[in-house]
């Protein structure tokens, strides 16, 4: 394995440029130290599945993620076992293929009303229209259709906690105690603090009310274990949070590369809006439409491949693990990045370029297991992988039935790889209304 010291300046700055540059030069395994820790990348599927399986039961969540704690609290996302374990057996059920049926509603519904409200001709930021779609699903299918707060303030909190999350994760300031007087960690605590109340509000009204709906919330709040006990109104709120948090950017993301690749692949759209209107005509889609909607499942599959909007994930070793042929002590980090792995020639012809028929042919299935990881892997893999792709494909089901989108700039789009991966700057689209081609 060799160690990579020249490539340490430019991590930082771009994390997954820097590892693409990384493995090209020294193979699918390296290593680097930054600030003390001990940091392994890895882009061999067979090796990311060592680390992801974890069959000795001696990984834990990296440091970034774990600092994420500070305003997601114990949710899903940063607890470890044994608490973990518990938690995912009282979520995961309500969130199974079959389970999250009901949100597909909420879900065509947001889409349509964002898709109707649109002029011909107008330009639009296609990020920021994105990220209010995904906020008023998230905030429906969570809290229910009698939420009663504001969504707007809802996302001005989100945005305020995680841009100064991201102020502190990339600079020297991660490294002080928690309990340090950091600027940003004030504001950052603020903004938690008005969502922690609010969703404490909203589950004491709840649990008084006795009245439990079909929102995730109520279901978290029925959920019990083996033994019949339930959460507690902070494990609840703590796992709220998490899902509002995991659930939301990501998502928007997703839409928003999707609909970005299609402006710039008419022939790909075309396609994929005749499928819209073959299999949709003017009425919204269900559930029952998902398996035929096969271009549009395509398309977001492939654009999760080029832009991955989870582009980092990391586990910590608690003991000395062999990877590979390599034997590394405790405590040694491990990186993995998506979009590394999926612009691997091996597993992806042609893997720079937008291809959603790859999806289609089955020449992208028989890449080996791990080579392709939006949602991550082993028991840890992203709870809300069915819940994120059911909204990504009705959601694009529902613009391609009205809407076409053109891109205002030609230029690549720079991207940022905050807590995900994001365009940097506004994304302008001018939107065109109209039926699909015939
Ligand atoms: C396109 C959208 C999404 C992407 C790309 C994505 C990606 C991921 C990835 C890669 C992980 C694993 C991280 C790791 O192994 O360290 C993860 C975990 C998680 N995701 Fe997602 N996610 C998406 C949507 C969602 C949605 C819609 C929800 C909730 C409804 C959600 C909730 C979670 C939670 C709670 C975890 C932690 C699971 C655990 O550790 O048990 N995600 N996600």
């Amino acid at each position: 394995m060799v160690q990579v010291w020249p490539q340490a300046k430019g991590f930082a700055a771009d994390p997954v440029g820097a590892m693409a540059a990384i493995h090209r030069r020294y193979g699918p395994v390296a290593c680097m130290r930054i600030l003390g820790d001990l940091l392994v990348f890895v882009a061999e599927p067979e090796l990311v599945g060592e680390v992801l399986l974890d069959r000795e039961g001696i990984f834990i969540k990296d440091k970034v993620t774990h600092s994420l704690g500070r305003f997601l609290g114990q949710g899903l996302l940063t607890s470890e076992n044994p608490l973990w374990r518990r938690q995912r057996r009282l979520i995961a059920p309500s969130l199974t293929r079959r389970h999250i049926e009901l949100y597909a509603g909420a879900m065509a519904r947001a889409a349509d009303r964002y898709a109707r409200a649109r002029v011909d001709g107008e330009l639009r930021d296609l990020h920021a229209d994105m990220t209010a779609v995904t906020l008023e699903i998230v905030v429906e299918t969570l809290f229910g259709a009698s939420f009663t707060g504001s969504v707007e303030l809802v996302g001005q909190m989100m945005d305020a906690v995680m841009h100064n999350f991201e102020r502190v994760s990339r600079s020297w300031k991660r490294k002080l105690p928690e309990w340090a007087p950091v600027r940003e960690r004030r504001s950052m605590d603020a903004a938690a603090g008005v969502l922690d109340a609010m969703v404490l509000e909203i589950i004491r009204e709840r649990r008084a009310s006795g009245v439990l709906g079909d929102d995730l919330l109520s279901r978290l709040i029925a959920a019990r274990d083996d033994a019949g006990s339930g959460m507690s109104d902070e494990q609840l709120r703590d796992e709220a949070i998490t899902l509002f948090v995991a659930g939301h950017e990501t998502t928007a993301n997703a839409l928003t590369f999707a609909l970005m690749l299609l402006a710039e692949h008419p022939e790909e759209d075309a396609r994929r809006r005749a499928e819209c209107a073959a299999v949709l005509g003017d009425r919204l889609p269900g559930v029952a439409d998902l398996p035929r909607l096969r271009q549009s499942e395509a398309v977001i599959k492939e654009s999760l491949r080029l832009y991955p909007p989870a582009y980092l994930f990391g586990r910590e070793s608690t003991r000395a693990f062999h990877l590979g042929p390599w034997l590394l002590p405790p405590g040694t980090t491990f990186l993995m990045a998506p979009g590394v792995l999926h612009a691997d020639p091996r597993f992806f012809d042609d893997p720079a370029a937008f291809r959603p028929a790859r999806w289609l042919d089955g020449s992208a299935d028989a890449a080996p297991r791990h080579a392709y990881v939006p949602f991550g892997g082993g028991a840890r893999i992203c709870v809300g992988n069915h819940f994120a792709m059911m909204e990504a494909i009705l959601c694009l089901a529902v613009f391609g039935q009205h809407l076409r989108l053109e891109r205002v700039d030609r230029r690549p789009l720079p991207l940022q790889a905050a807590v995900t991966l994001r365009p940097a700057a506004p994304l302008r689209m001018r939107v065109r209304r109209g039926p699909p081609p015939p």
